[in-house]
């Protein structure tokens, strides 16, 4: 049968904030990426279709949106943390990350302690713009909607560098030599996927999935196919 009473309309919808490769990021009309695929696999257990809904991550890191009903799962490369837990429920990690930092090659910023009075680009919401606020002492912290925004920003030498997951920064200097990733600061983050506040039912069944998929290749799958080994 199938499990329709976990959704609230008839398909699995889900918050996410783009751009996010390779996690989720759009392809034309077609939101793609690691996230998405894994999430596919959880719709498809349900038997329905997911639906991605594109929303400030704001709203996403909050609870807001999944405690207002706006999405059945947040799923956008959201690291699970105390306080989030407050206002939201996450699933088992499905993926492990690190802050990190990127530069303009051959600019002399390979530490926090090196951008002591320069420009440093963080994502609002996101733990990275946590960690600069604790950590880069000095830096002046400039803030960004999106990821995309923020990478401009360093690409064309608006800001001196930023801070960011390393799995959407090895993303983006791989398709921009320009670019390079000079520090990894062993934050020891995880993603989760999210669900509403009590939601165990939606939560079990997801980190079932999440086990079965873990077990007979198809985690392995989608990994090789968005990070390529
Ligand atoms: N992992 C970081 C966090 O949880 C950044 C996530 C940003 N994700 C996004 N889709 N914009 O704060």
């Amino acid at each position: 049968g199938s499990d329709i009473s976990l959704v609230h309309s008839g398909k699995l919808t889900t918050c996410t904030h783009l751009p996010y490769a390779p996690f989720q990021s759009k392809e034309g009309k077609k939101v793609v990426g690691f996230d998405v695929d894994l999430v596919d696999f959880i719709a498809s257990a349900l038997k329905v279709k997911q639906e991605i809904v594109d929303t400030p991550f704001e709203g996403i890191q909050s609870g807001e949106d999944l405690n207002a009903n706006k999405c059945d799962v947040a799923a956008a490369g959201m690291t699970i943390n105390e306080v989030r837990e407050k206002n939201l429920d996450f699933s088992t990690p499905y993926f492990e990350a690190t802050q990190a930092l990127v530069t303009k090659k051959g600019k002399p910023y390979s530490s926090l302690a090196d951008l002591k009075g320069k420009k440093l680009a963080v994502q609002q919401g996101t733990t990275g713009e946590a960690y600069a606020q604790k950590n880069a002492k000095g830096a002046e912290l400039v803030q960004f909607e999106d990821l995309a925004l923020l990478l401009t920003a360093v690409k064309t030498g608006q800001v001196d560098a930023g801070v960011n997951d390393n799995g959407v920064l090895y993303d983006y200097v791989k398709d921009n030599p320009d670019t390079e990733v000079t520090a990894e600061f062993n934050t020891g983050e995880q993603y989760g996927i999210a669900v509403r506040t009590g939601n165990d039912a939606l939560r079990k069944k997801i980190n079932k999935v999440l086990k079965q998929v873990r077990s007979d290749g198809r985690y392995d799958r989608i990994y090789k196919k968005w990070f390529g080994t």
